[in-house]
């Protein structure tokens, strides 16, 4: 797309640009290039996931644009970055007719299949080999492009493969999709482009995250995140989803001249062309095959780093890369003949819905889960599945004796997609939700904004179990060979009544139960010992406190001296905070104010356990400065989640992937494409095990 001269040129423009920002009277040819400027760095960051520029950089370039579009109105035009936020909401959607039908695909799911595809193929056109292009097959929502003079003028959804729904304003909030791309170089007036809207895993991890925080159900899968999306009224909210897309395909073009493009003769021609012009197409995914037997590799190997990818892709799709020979195949009413889908294995299965249990966190919320006759789905037996609340089971209409498909995509814990209405007999039973505790009994309530019915008893046993299983978990006091189960255990033996209690535990009483040997007590108890250090944001996690996850809990702890300053300050200090919501804010609030809580902490004091923030008070310990840091490869001498501690003890930051935000990348055995990415970004220091242990040290 830039080539490297445009990209220094525009790198240095940018930073001409931000070392002495534009005042007063501006001249237009500024303007283009304040745009052109946004538009690489865009490009850089959403289509190659390798920005050049700090957000705050990118902002700063952003704000100046606003500022000289709002002086001159008249000289905002449709291509800016700015016209991405649409000011009004969607009023609907119009229903608009795709420039050519979409179809679906034929699928197949085993080598023969591809053989016999390949066979006909062969016979229809009279070639002996055919040449293929082979690529992933995307699991989003499919969409239309259309661009008119190099503008990005309509966006639809497939919609019945005729017509689809305008979603203009929602597709361009996603930034990898260019509001302006130059078609015209190639001699192209108009052209359609079919392709996909994606929701990454990581993202779709986050935006779930947010929704059960909110006491809301998760989605089942990206692809319903996706599609859920890009209907939604708020364009600005779609911009918040960070939805990507995948172009594949061009379904229809004109010329200024009549004429055909000689780059879109071939399929691969045409991803190479979407390449060029900006647009994230398969273009390093794809692979070319002279016959058959090359195709049916690929799409085995693909299938085997499938859960490596950052997205979902539920098969292959297999195209005759030659136009001229997909001419001549033509099509179906339903699909072309000269493509195929190669699907995988299946990551869904059906079973019974037999029964529901009741079960009570430990924040009283009551979560139905439905017990399934076993099924065996992608790796793992599935028995029971959560339903979340009750509006869950409402809107999915789910019934005890229904026959109900469920579904595990990518490593993400197992969900309902839906019940199998049609096979019902008549004999499934509604399911009734409780109006009381199903543990101690008390009265259930539900706020109006939530979706959860609670038990609001904080004594309930359930909670008080949940809030001790949560205390000793991995991710907050860590207190090793304890756990979930014997927390219970201790509990049912009246061992143990509360989190006070884990530091005052009879061991006399425990070496007596079985299975508590010499070895096992040692352990528990030097783990019971040496969690009393833990930092700050520890305890704070662990005490379990609503809507406070670990990334909120480090926020607070950075926030104080000590854990008592919180009961001093009010909603309005806690808001102050990064991360910190009204919601947030009024639940850590209430926490603070409570008596019982404030005892118990007293209490926690008293036992030994480390109240106070440590790391403020140590002054070496944030010696990385904030730098960033990034580990690939084995370690041999530390965990990686040791290692990745450390950093973060030490005052440093963890990144997800190699940009010019990184800092450091720390090299294990076998190090692969992190490395050699990492190579060609000059400012990122590259360190074995061995250096970063030393810089570790150093800096103690
Ligand atoms: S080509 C005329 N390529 O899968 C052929 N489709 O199950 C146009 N899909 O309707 C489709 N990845 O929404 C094509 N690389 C890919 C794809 C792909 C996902 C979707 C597309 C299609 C559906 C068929």
């Amino acid at each position: 797309m830039y080539s490297n001269s445009e990209t220094q040129s525009l790198q240095s423009a940018g930073k001409a640009i931000l070392a002495n920002p534009f005042s007063g009277i501006t001249d237009i040819f500024q303007l283009t290039q304040l745009k052109e400027v946004l538009r690489f760095h865009e490009y850089r960051y959403y289509v190659l996931n390798d920005p050049l520029m700090s957000d705050t950089e990118y902002d700063q370039l952003y704000k100046q644009l606003e500022t000289i579009e709002k002086t001159y109105p008249d000289w905002v035009t449709k291509d800016s970055p700015t016209q991405r936020v649409g000011s009004s909401l969607n009023q609907g959607f119009k229903t608009v007719a795709h420039l050519v039908p979409m179809l679906s695909l034929d699928n197949s799911y085993h080598a023969d299949d591809l053989n016999d595809f390949d066979r006909k193929a062969r016979e229809l056109s009279a070639t002996e080999q055919i040449t293929y292009c082979i690529e992933p097959k995307f699991d989003g929502a499919s969409i239309s492009l259309i661009y008119e003079n190099d503008l990005l003028i309509r966006a639809i959804t497939r919609g019945d493969g005729v017509a689809g729904e305008d979603i203009t304003n929602n597709i361009k909030q996603i930034r990898s999709i260019p509001l302006k791309a130059k078609f015209s170089e190639y001699g192209i007036q108009l052209i359609e482009i079919r392709g996909e809207v994606i929701m990454s895993k990581h993202s779709f991890h986050r935006y779930n995250e947010q929704l059960t925080a909110q006491g809301l159900a998760p989605l089942a899968n990206p692809r319903n995140a996706a599609s859920g999306s890009l209907r939604m009224k708020d364009p600005r909210e779609v911009g918040n989803r960070n939805l990507d897309a995948f172009l594949y395909h061009v379904s229809y073009y004109q010329t200024i001249n009549g004429q055909s493009v000689e780059e879109l003769s071939t399929h691969a021609g045409s991803l190479q062309l979407l390449w060029d012009l900006g647009f994230k197409s398969p273009q390093k995914e794809k692979r070319i095959s002279q016959g058959i037997q090359g195709v049916i590799d690929y799409c085995l190997e693909f299938e085997g780093v499938r859960d490596n990818l950052d997205y979902e892709i539920d098969g292959m799709v297999v195209k005759v890369n030659s136009l001229a020979q997909q001419e001549l195949l033509g099509m179906t009413s339903h699909h072309p003949r000269w493509a195929i889908a190669f699907k995988f294995k299946a990551r869904q299965a059906t079973t019974f819905l037999r029964g529901v249990e009741f079960q009570v966190g430990r924040t009283g919320a009551v979560t139905p889960v439905a017990k399934l006759d076993p099924v065996y789905l992608a790796g793992v037996t599935v028995s029971s599945i959560s339903m979340h609340n009750e509006e869950y089971i409402k809107e999915k209409d789910l019934k005890l004796g229904d026959q109900v498909l469920i579904e595990r995509a990518g490593d993400v814990i197992p969900q309902i997609v839906k019940s199998l209405t049609e096979l019902r007999t008549g004999a499934e039973i509604s399911i009734q939700f409780p109006k009381a505790c199903p543990v101690c009994k008390s009265e259930l309530f539900k706020e109006d904004t939530e979706a959860v019915w609670r038990c609001i008893n904080i004594e309930c046993e359930a909670q008080v179990v949940e809030r001790m299983i949560h205390f000793v978990s991995k991710d907050a006091m860590d207190i090793k060979s304890f756990g979930e189960a014997n927390v219970r255990k201790f509990y049912e033996l009246g061992l143990l009544k509360d989190i006070p209690g884990i530091y005052k535990l009879s061991f006399e009483a425990v070496s007596k139960l079985e299975g508590f040997g010499k070895k096992s007590m040692d352990n528990l108890q030097s783990a019971i010992e040496a969690s009393k250090l833990q930092p700050l944001h520890r305890l704070i996690y662990g005490l379990g406190i609503r809507f406070v996850g670990e990334t909120t809990a480090k926020t607070l702890a950075n926030a104080v001296e000590q854990v008592y300053d919180f009961h001093s300050m009010d909603e309005a200090a806690l808001l102050g905070l990064e991360d910190v919501g009204v919601k947030v804010a009024k639940s850590i609030h209430q926490f603070f104010q409570n008596e019982q809580n404030m005892q118990m902490l007293h209490e926690l004091e008293e036992l030994g356990l480390q109240l106070k923030n440590t790391k403020k008070e140590s002054t070496g310990k944030d010696s990385l400065g904030g730098q960033t840091f990034l580990f690939t490869g084995t370690l041999t001498r530390l965990k990686r989640t040791e290692a990745e501690q450390m950093v973060e003890e030490n005052g440093g930051k963890l990144v997800s992937g190699v940009s010019s935000k990184l800092n450091y990348l720390v090299v294990g055995e076998d190090a692969g494409s992190k490395l050699e990415k990492a190579k060609k970004i000059n400012s990122i220091h590259i360190l074995s095990e061995e250096e970063f242990l030393s810089l570790i040290e150093q800096n103690q």
